[in-house]
């Protein structure tokens, strides 16, 4: 047995939004999304299995983590072990190529590679679809950087089994992610917490209830490299997973001024003509979606807004892989 495996993964954006739960304990989402996975934005992980372990160890960026967070990362470690069959704990070691503190979600990527790397060293072998299935566990939108490039989750309504799979490799559309990193005055309340309470939202309903439009317009605007309807969809969907957080109870503003700032500039490069639309996670940053020729340029433009503190440029990237071992135990 190996016992030892590395992984790396990505981290996706999402063009239609995942938010809320119809089934809390199964992960089963209120609504299906799609996204793009994002690089050179990466998490790497390695998990090393250590029968002198008295429980798993996480070392985050090399600082050792305890807490809330280890929790979590434990209970999805009591998952791997359970479908191995085995009682070991591990030491995982994860680093992230993005900065930490710039508001990016570096769940999906962190538990994308957890999944990998921590079935890969107890020698389970999964499929693409089995690990996708299990990385929703750590963190729902997780699942969506198992699979490459332009990704969608899906429930199978009967049988209740929901996972990602690609819909476009990487190569497909050579859009660019400008991530105009904003200040944070408040830490926001997390997405897995904040979206507990979408269904407080009088708007959640008729959100969900228009998903499957949304998603139809979004798979064919990627298919067919149509960047208008591409923005369009993309831009609504944001604002409607913005307007139920808004208004649920208590409310969630995780937009700042300088969001809506960054928000209205793209607007009026758009009016100009600029291939360019916005979308925002849970968090005050904005996600400035491009095309690669117009890369630089939409950099410059987010630079010179006063509020913008960087800007940092992802294209769309693979699926999560098995790194090789240096020092194989
Ligand atoms: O997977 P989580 O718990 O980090 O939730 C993701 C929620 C959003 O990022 C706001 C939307 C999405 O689909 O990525």
């Amino acid at each position: 047995m190996n016992m030892q495996a590395s992984a790396l993964a990505h981290p996706n954006i999402a063009f239609i939004k995942y938010w809320g739960l119809e089934d809390e304990a199964r992960r089963i989402p209120a609504n299906g999304s799609i996204s793009m996975n994002i690089g050179p934005l990466a998490t790497e992980t390695t998990v090393s299995f250590d029968p002198a372990l008295m429980e798993d160890v996480l070392i985050l960026n090399s600082q050792v983590v305890s807490g809330q967070a280890l929790i979590r990362v434990q209970h999805f470690m009591d998952r791997i072990r359970r479908m191995a069959g085995s009682t070991l704990h591990a030491r995982i070691t994860s680093e992230n190529n993005f900065p930490v503190g710039a508001g990016l979600a570096s769940s999906a990527a962190g538990f994308a590679a957890l999944a990998l790397a921590g079935t890969a060293a107890l020698d389970l072998d999964l499929s693409e679809r089995e690990l996708s299935a299990l990385a929703r566990f750590g963190s729902g939108s997780a699942c969506r950087s198992i699979p490459g490039g332009f990704v969608e989750w899906l429930t199978d309504p009967l049988t209740g089994e929901t996972y990602a799979q690609s819909i476009a490799p990487a190569d497909h559309w050579d859009l660019a992610d400008c991530i105009a990193i904003l200040s944070e005055a408040h830490k926001p309340i997390g997405s897995e917490a904040g979206m507990r309470r979408a269904d407080t939202s009088p708007l959640q309903e008729s959100r969900v209830l228009d998903t499957d439009r949304r998603l139809g317009v979004c798979r064919r605007a990627i298919l067919e490299r149509d960047f208008a309807a591409l923005a369009a969809v993309t831009e609504l969907d944001s604002n409607m997973m913005h307007a139920v957080m808004m208004t649920s109870e208590p409310p969630l503003y995780y937009w700042q001024p300088d969001s809506l700032a960054v928000m209205l500039a793209v607007k009026s490069w758009q009016a100009e003509g600029l291939p360019v639309t916005f979308t925002l996670d849970a968090g005050p940053n904005v996600h400035v979606i491009t095309t690669r020729p117009l890369m630089e340029k939409v950099i410059r433009r987010l630079r010179q807004i006063p509020a913008v503190l960087d800007v940092l440029s992802a294209e769309p990237a693979g699926p999560a892989h098995l790194l090789k071992q240096d020092s194989p135990t």
